[in-house]
């Protein structure tokens, strides 16, 4: 949550980039800008995009490989295999404690689930991969959802308002837009739907790190919240449940969010970059 104002600081004995001008003329006009660091250089960006390659490899792979009666740990060393042949690091292993290389959520898991041996996909389940990786010092984060053989026509058509939430989300992440305009346009598609937003997890800033600011909310109001500048780099990735929003943490493993009812969540996520003309994804 972005609580303190920022304010763009210009270059000391340099003249006012386009940029600048523009930024300090919504900043003079109220808006809530990013800070510079926020803004990402050329240079940088092709790394992350460089990294989102490895991540997209990772997650075709996946989607080639995954069946029913297939472990949730199974996947796992997949994406630590085909992470590590092509000389990256899965960011989610070790991270703040994290036991392995990816989060795998059947059903009602909303994110953040561990592999497991004992975990097995079964017929009729949904299952969100969701893939982050290092290459050479860059981070990129994307996950998608996988319907295992035959799966019901709800938990489907949860799946499919999922993807198009994330979808609307990119479409509305235009330059001089805000990210309340983005979290507008998701919670809006979503609860039309009669679905809700998960509120306490959120996208983020990403690239030089795994998770930056700023933070990216699926709700918000139109016009509010920073202003979307290009070169920044950020996540989008919906957490929509079928029924009521609440959710819980796993007692034993400190990870595995639930939801309170029982009904399933489903999630997609990409990374990407906003261009002086639109944006690009860095994960597909
Ligand atoms: N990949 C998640 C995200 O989208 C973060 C997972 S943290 C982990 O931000 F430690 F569980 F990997
Ligand atoms: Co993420």
């Amino acid at each position: 949550m972005i609580r303190i104002r920022r304010r763009w600081s210009t270059l000391p004995g340099q003249p006012l980039s386009e940029l600048d001008k523009k930024v300090l003329a919504y900043q003079n006009k109220g808006a809530l800008v990013p800070w510079r660091k926020m803004i990402k250089t050329p240079e940088q960006i092709e790394g992350i995009r460089r990294s989102g390659v490895v991540n997209t490899g990772v997650l075709d792979l996946v989607e080639k490989e995954i069946r029913p009666g297939m472990s949730t740990l199974e996947i796992d060393r997949l994406v630590y295999e085909y992470t590590t042949d092509h000389h990256a690091i899965p960011a989610p292993l070790n991270y703040e404690g994290f036991p392995k290389s990816v989060c795998t959520s059947i059903n009602d898991v909303v994110c953040h689930g561990i592999p497991s041996e004992r975990e097995i996909l079964r017929e009729g389940d949904i299952v969100n991969v969701d893939v982050s990786t290092i290459l050479d010092g860059y981070f990129s984060d994307a996950s998608r959802m996988f319907l295992i053989g035959e799966v019901p026509p709800e938990k489907r058509r949860l799946v499919e308002v999922t993807r198009e939430c994330l979808e609307i989300g990119v479409k509305t992440a235009q330059p001089w837009n805000t990210l309340g305009d983005v979290g507008y346009a998701v919670q809006r598609h979503a609860e039309h739907n009669g679905y809700s937003v998960v509120r306490e997890l959120c996208g983020h800033g990403v690239g030089l790190a795994f998770h930056e600011e700023p933070d990216v909310e699926h709700v918000g109001r139109k016009g509010k919240g920073m202003l979307l500048v290009p070169g920044m780099v950020f996540t989008i990735e919906p957490m929509i449940n079928m029924g009521k929003r609440t959710i819980f943490c796993d007692e034993d493993d400190g990870w595995t969010i639930f939801t309170a009812d029982g009904l399933p969540s489903a999630q997609w996520e990409h990374t990407i970059v906003i261009t002086e003309t639109g944006n690009e994804i860095l994960t597909h």
